[in-house]
């Protein structure tokens, strides 16, 4: 096993491009393999499609199987506890390996490694990781592996505070239909439970000619659908000039020829405007979608939680939604078992969830996260009662959701054909404008199309059709 020197790097305050960083990348991968272990949200999942085009781009071959890969890279997430300990369980098997073969590579990034102590706890119980680096330096990867092949050092580099945006990394996109675009970074809300703020840092967004352009970009490469990611897409903008504000940057890119659709992720409830709603109900491009995580449906707890809306508040904005844009596909978030959560808080949180009849709901247990004002709360609920809740809660959403979509027996949906079935090669898969995920008989060739679908079944989760 390699000795170590250990090395940190000194963080540089000048705006660099990817193309600098590029420069002093002299290693070249000629053919050999990495692997990306990527855990919890879409923008990690965005973080991993750039690591991997970043090693693409230096000659690397990307692989699912962690035997053949000399690069071995863990994007991890620190949202809730079990998520931490998978990394933990994964990155403990690891030692065998690097035994065998140690030649092999391995990194660790992510939200995980922006918390306190965290990259030190993680290299001392781990010694053998070669790379360890956070979230607002991921771009740095191919200097940092540079450095671990050239010198054999090992380097750990977190940085606290957040940098310029890079922009013109190279992007390994999983599908070739549907993109991600992050259009900003961190969050400034500071909800009690959620960590966040502490390891994305404070809110960023990129110029809307960088967005455009990408956009653009993708719409040249054959991409139909883009996702707007951001934790908070509704404050995007702040502190730009000129100004813009999000409806505004919808607007432009609803102009963009060749692009078919567009759809956002995170709508924070408190900054959900008029102006958003009407963009979506006058834009042919958006779609009739919102994510609008609730988290509680009890007022009470929403205060404790920090999130600045009532239930009445959520209810009115839903009312509205529904009301300007019909058919429109809601789905939301849900904590269960938030300290001081009474089964009278929970039961305001069921009616909640029975009246808005979500389209899709990601329900959460409580996870005590340190350093946030909630883990600090004296009135924790106990395991048994979360899980109780948990289950109750689920077969609400579970019947509400398979209930709508029973009302799509007989329709004829558009859906844009995004590949085969994930357990049925000869079928097809896609979605609907309002996010419904439609499995279904049809021409192959029609991949990357908008095609007509009769549904025949309705099930649970998705709809079954034949191309019409
Ligand atoms: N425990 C459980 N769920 C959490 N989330 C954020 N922090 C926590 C936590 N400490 C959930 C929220 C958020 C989603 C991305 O993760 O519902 O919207
Ligand atoms: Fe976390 Fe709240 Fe920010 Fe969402 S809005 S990332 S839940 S702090």
């Amino acid at each position: 096993m390699n000795n170590y020197k250990k090395v940190e790097f000194n963080v540089n305050k000048n705006k660099r491009t990817y193309q600098d960083i590029e420069k002093n990348v002299t290693i070249e991968g000629n053919g050999k393999k990495f692997a990306i272990i990527t855990y919890g949200c879409q923008m990690n999942e965005e973080d991993s499609e750039k690591l991997s085009g970043m090693l693409k781009r230096i000659g690397y071959e990307k692989t699912e199987n962690r035997d053949e890969a000399s690069i071995i890279i863990f994007n991890t997430c620190c949202v809730r506890e079990n998520a931490e300990n998978k990394v933990f369980g994964n990155l403990g098997q690891l030692k065998a390996l690097k035994e065998k073969k140690p030649e092999l590579i391995i990194a660790i990034c992510g939200c995980m490694m922006q918390q306190k102590d965290m990259a030190d706890k993680i290299l001392s119980t781990f010694p053998y990781i070669d790379i360890v680096f956070g979230t607002h330096n991921s771009y740095k990867f191919p200097e940092y592996l540079n450095r671990v092949k050239q010198e054999g050092v090992q380097v750990k580099e977190i940085i606290n505070k957040e940098e310029e945006i890079v922009e013109g990394i190279p992007v390994d996109r999983k599908s070739t239909v549907k993109a991600f675009v992050t259009i900003m970074y961190g969050c400034n809300n500071f909800c009690t439970y959620c960590i966040v703020p502490y390891v994305r840092g404070r809110e960023r967004s990129r110029e809307p000619e960088n967005i455009e352009n990408e956009i653009k970009e993708l719409v040249s490469q054959g991409y139909k659908e883009v996702t707007l990611l951001g934790q908070n897409v509704n404050s995007y903008g702040v502190g730009l000039e000129p100004k813009i504000t999000f409806a505004d940057l919808l607007r432009r890119i609803n102009e963009i020829d060749g692009l078919e659709r567009v759809r956002f992720m995170t709508s924070h409830p408190k900054d959900l405007t008029e102006d958003v709603i009407m963009a979506i109900k006058e834009c042919d491009k958006l779609c009739e979608q919102i994510h609008l995580p609730v988290q509680s449906g009890s007022s009470r707890i929403l205060k404790e939680m920090n999130r600045s809306y009532t239930r009445e508040q959520y209810l009115e904005l839903v009312k509205k939604i529904k009301k300007e844009i019909p058919d429109v596909g809601i789905s939301t978030d849900i904590i269960i078992g938030f300290p001081g959560e009474t089964e009278e808080d929970f039961q305001d949180t069921l009616n909640l969830v029975k009246e808005v009849e979500y389209d899709s709901a990601f329900t959460f247990i409580y996870s005590r996260r340190k350093y946030t004002p909630a883990d600090r709360m004296e009135n924790q609920v106990p395991d048994e009662v979360k899980h109780d809740r948990f289950n109750r809660l689920v077969e609400a959403v579970n019947e509400i959701i398979g209930r709508k979509n029973s009302e799509y027996d007989g329709k004829v949906v558009e859906v844009l054909v995004e590949g085969t079935s994930k357990n049925d090669e000869t079928k097809l898969m896609g979605r609907t404008r309002n996010a419904r995920l439609v499995n279904f008989v049809g021409n192959k060739e029609n991949i990357g199309k908008l095609v007509n679908v009769k549904i025949t079944k309705a099930q649970s989760f998705s709809l079954f059709g034949e191309e019409v």
